[in-house]
């Protein structure tokens, strides 16, 4: 199946993660090898009209470094600190068997050379410290695995590239789910995956994704985190 696994999606995800009182408890849900789970150990490197902002680790640059076009005022200045954090899919991948990276780099298109690098150098990252990723469908991993996070953080449910393969009530059903649960709920997804959170005049249909904080659309955003362009309703702050 494709598992695409783009650590690029961490930029777009950070300036919402930034501003979020930590630490933080990540759950991804359709996490594949998990890599998006990792937005504290990835360098930044975010371009505005007015220049190049570098956002690093606390312990200094990390070997992956992820290039985001972004507008000024949504340059994020930090890492979030991640207290705990455990993905959800299908289909797990682990990025320390050699065959399950490979078949992650076949599904990369032929002229992303940066992707593929990247994709290499975050495995690395995420082999040296491998997440807790689940096995199963996200309807009846996800009530349980919220049971376990810690006390004193922030829970932080999201997704990216993952609703567009659940039939279309099995969106409403998981919107539901999720709004249910006391956390914020990023979404990073396709424009016309959630209809009612993306029809927005700003948005063009082909191409971008839209991020939504707790279904509020804040921002349209390149679906391999390329680019992250605020949207007119952020609400600020968060
Ligand atoms: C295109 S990949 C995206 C991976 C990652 N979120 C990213 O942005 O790089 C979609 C992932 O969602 C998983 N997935 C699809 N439907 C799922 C479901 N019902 N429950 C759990 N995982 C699912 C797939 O197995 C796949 O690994």
């Amino acid at each position: 199946m494709t598992q695409t696994n783009e650590a690029g999606r961490c930029a777009v995800l950070l300036p919402v993660l930034s501003r979020l009182p930590g630490p933080l408890a990540l759950i991804e849900v359709g996490a594949s090898a998990g890599l998006c789970l990792y937005p504290d150990r990835y360098s930044y490197s975010y371009a505005t009209p007015s220049g190049t902002t570098v956002v690093d680790p606390p312990g200094g640059p990390s070997p992956v470094r992820i290039r985001c076009a972004i507008d000024a005022d949504s340059v994020p200045e930090t890492v979030p600190e991640v207290a705990w954090r455990a993905g959800i899919d299908l289909n797990p991948v682990d990025v320390r068997n050699e065959t399950e990276l490979n078949w992650l780099e076949t599904l990369i298109w032929p002229e992303h050379e940066e992707r593929r690098q990247r994709l290499r150098a975050a495995a690395a990252v995420v082999a040296a410290d491998p997440p807790r990723l689940l096995k199963g469908d996200l309807f009846d991993v996800l009530p349980a695995l919220v049971e376990e996070v810690p006390a004193g953080t922030q829970l932080v449910i999201f997704h990216s590239a993952v609703l567009a393969y659940l039939e279309r009530a099995q969106r409403e059903r998981f919107v539901e789910l999720v709004r249910d649960i006391d956390g914020v709920w990023l979404s990073n997804e396709g424009a016309q995956v959630l209809p009612r959170a993306h029809d927005l005049p700003e948005v063009e249909k082909n191409g971008h994704f839209v991020l939504t904080v707790d279904g509020t659309p804040v921002a349209r955003t390149g679906p391999h985190g390329q680019a992250y362009d605020a949207l007119a309703s952020y609400p600020e702050p968060l």
